[in-house]
């Protein structure tokens, strides 16, 4: 078992000024990773979620938080729920959405991330929301845009992808309770790959969950991973076993280089979800899963359709956790000495 004394970063790192996600006062700035956050900032997130849960199940899903922001989604990777569930948060925070066709955009004609960047800043707005294939990207952004703009990491790489892990959690505190420390999180599959589980398990450790678990074969591994504070199991069902909560994940093939694994098939008959094994985890554990899923692959239809599940209700929680982040990047009281002329890359302002 892994020592609790070395599972917590927040003590550590949750408040250092270097982390540049948070602004002068200790509030969050930009979100691009949930490494380094403390506890208070990642309940602080998921409490305002929750205030907002509400305003998603109303005949008119609006309210006017963020009239006269605008919020740029700049996707150079594919999505389908983190886009999607962006926009529909800025939306119904009343703010301004622009989506650029990255496919579409003078990018593809030669032009530089910063100069794009410098362009789409010069038209005064107030959020990016960034996906990119290069681990870092994010960090890249919010370290070149005018001080004033707050970036969102919506995915870089293998790195992170801090508000999937923000909206994992809301979902398993709505299902388990706000005790995270009672609870054993098992997460299985491609953990090499995955910036879904290693912000899943900042974020799991900082909640101070009782047991947090990754199982999969050495290969989608990374070496060293017992240091983030986790179990390893190599064994799909001596690792879920009475685990309360079992996130599945995807075989990131685009990220995989070399042969890792010897088949898909072979993989599902060792690491797949199947209603019979997942006998082993409690008999009111929840599956979770970030999408998109391969059924066949790493989890079976019944269990992906059946009654554990609430892979759907995760995209749901998806816009209130985004509105949260929204709110608190962009609601912020302007620090005292907020000089928006420093490190504006655009001088736009
Ligand atoms: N979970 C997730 O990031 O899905 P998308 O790639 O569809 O955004």
């Amino acid at each position: 078992m892994v020592n609790k004394a070395t599972k917590s970063t927040d003590a550590l790192i949750g408040h250092d000024a270097w982390n540049i996600q948070l602004d002068k006062n200790g509030h969050l700035k930009h979100f691009l990773t949930t490494e380094g956050l403390g506890t208070e900032i990642l309940n602080q997130i998921l409490d305002t979620a929750e205030s907002f849960a509400n305003i998603n199940e109303k005949k008119v899903k609006k309210v006017p938080l963020l009239r006269g922001k605008t919020i740029v989604n700049l996707f150079f990777e594919a999505s389908t729920r983190t886009r999607t569930t962006f926009e529909l948060a800025a939306k119904r925070l009343s703010a301004d959405v622009l989506n650029i066709n990255i496919s579409t955009s003078a990018t593809s004609k030669g032009e530089t991330l910063l100069d794009t960047l410098q362009n789409i800043q010069a038209m005064h707005c107030d959020m990016f929301v960034v996906r990119h294939s290069d681990s870092g990207a994010a960090h890249y952004i919010a370290n070149n845009v005018a001080a004033n703009i707050s970036v969102i990491n919506a995915g870089d790489g293998s790195h992170a992808h801090p508000t999937q892990a923000m909206l994992d959690m809301f979902t398993i505190r709505r299902n388990k309770g706000a005790n995270f420390g009672n609870l054993r999180v098992a997460i299985v599959g491609d953990i090499l790959h995955s910036r879904v589980a290693r912000s899943q398990i900042h974020a799991l450790n900082t909640l101070n969950t009782g047991d947090v678990r990754v199982i999969a074969p050495k290969t989608l591994l990374p070496v060293g991973i017992e240091s983030m504070g986790v179990n390893v199991f190599n064994d799909l069902e001596a690792g879920i076993k009475d685990a309360d909560v079992v996130m599945m994940l995807r075989l990131q093939k685009e990220r995989m280089q070399g042969a890792l694994l010897p088949s898909e098939q072979e993989y599902f008959q060792l690491y797949g979800l199947t209603e019979e094994r997942l006998r082993v985890a409690k008999s009111d554990a929840i599956v979770m899963h970030p999408g998109p899923i391969n059924r066949g692959v790493e989890i079976d239809s019944n269990v992906a359709d059946g009654p554990r599940s609430v892979i759907l209700d995760q995209v749901s929680y998806g816009i209130s956790v985004r509105m949260a982040v929204m709110t608190m990047t962009l609601g912020r009281e302007p620090e005292t000495n907020d000089n928006p002329t420093v490190n504006n890359a655009g001088g736009n302002r």
